[in-house]
């Protein structure tokens, strides 16, 4: 199964961000989303993000020149139908990934295979909504691609062998890590991670610290990188949010419940950095 061409749905944080590393690993590279603004916003995102690794001497000026000619967009999913690897990465909701599966089935090649991008959803359940589900796998990269080495793999109950070596030679190439994750709510990044947000949105909630000083025992305390109300504003709280719901339903315990201030927070539309406001304010 030889991949080459790959497409990518949605040109979001993560969606530019996995046709970035896809380009520089030499893959010709198809992004889609439904906004044309949103396509020309990721292109000239992933040209800042290639400027930084340019600037760290991490690649070269022609290595970024030759990343941003193999990277192509289209507003139409139908074009994506002569890729050999399809990762959808559009936003975390069960029925709009459904539907983009539904509209890409009957434009693609026999052979192609679909994965998606999702940090909780079942990937049998997905897959259950294609026309190949030993076809179809979890291809779950972290926030922000370029810089984070782990691709959680996931298969579907019906995943073939061949569909998931050719998923792990990929991830190879990419220069990434796999660790292979049973299909169960979350996985394994965000069955521990989201918990661990939630309750230090809890803590907040119920008063034990500030905001900063949540943040800075973390930091200071675990060695995070970024403390865990920092880190969900970066990764969105309306995707936090999600993964909790995803956890609390398919696990039916009630040490998965939301934060409720996490869901007030939603509600306000206080997403994190994409809506410059969260637990930080970005304005
Ligand atoms: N593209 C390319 N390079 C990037 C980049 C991007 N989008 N973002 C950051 N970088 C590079 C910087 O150029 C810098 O390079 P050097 O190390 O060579 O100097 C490096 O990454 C660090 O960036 P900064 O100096 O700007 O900032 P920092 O030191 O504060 O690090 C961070 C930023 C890498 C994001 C770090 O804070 C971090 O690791 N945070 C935790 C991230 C995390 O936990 N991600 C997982 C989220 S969970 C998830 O994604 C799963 C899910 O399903 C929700």
């Amino acid at each position: 199964m030889k991949i080459e061409r790959v497409g990518v749905v949605g040109a979001g944080q993560m969606g530019n961000g996995i046709a970035h590393v896809f380009a520089l690993a030499g893959y010709e590279v198809l992004m889609t989303d439904v906004s044309e603004d949103a396509l020309q916003a990721a292109v000239s995102l992933i040209g800042r993000n290639l400027d930084r690794q340019v600037a760290k001497e991490v690649i070269t000026e022609e290595t970024k020149a030759g990343a941003m000619a193999r990277i192509g967009t289209t507003a139409a999913l139908k074009d994506l139908g002569q890729t050999d690897l399809i990762i959808e990465a559009a936003t975390e909701r069960e029925t709009i990934k459904t539907a983009i599966f539904e509209d890409l089935v009957p434009h693609l090649k026999p052979d192609t295979i679909l994965t998606s991008n999702t940090s909780s959803i079942s990937i049998t359940r997905l897959a259950s909504r294609t026309d190949r589900p030993e076809k179809f796998m979890g291809f779950h990269f972290m926030n922000p691609v370029p810089v984070m080495q782990l691709v959680e793999l996931i298969r579907g109950i019906a995943t073939d062998e061949p569909t998931f070596k050719a998923c792990h030679d990929v991830v190879d190439r990419l220069g990434k890590t796999a660790a292979t994750a049973e299909d169960f709510p979350a996985f394994i990044v965000n069955r521990i991670l989201m918990p661990m947000i939630n309750e230090a949105i809890y803590t907040l909630y119920e008063g034990v610290g500030s905001v900063k000083s949540i943040d800075t025992s973390l930091k200071l305390g675990a060695n995070h990188p970024m403390g865990p109300l920092e880190l969900a504003d970066f990764i969105g709280l309306d995707t936090c949010l999600a993964i909790m719901n995803v956890l609390h339903d398919g696990l039916a315990d009630t040490k998965y419940r939301p934060c409720p201030l996490l869901t007030k927070y939603v509600e306000a539309g206080w997403l994190g950095r994409k809506t410059k406001r969260g637990f930080y304010d970005y304005r």
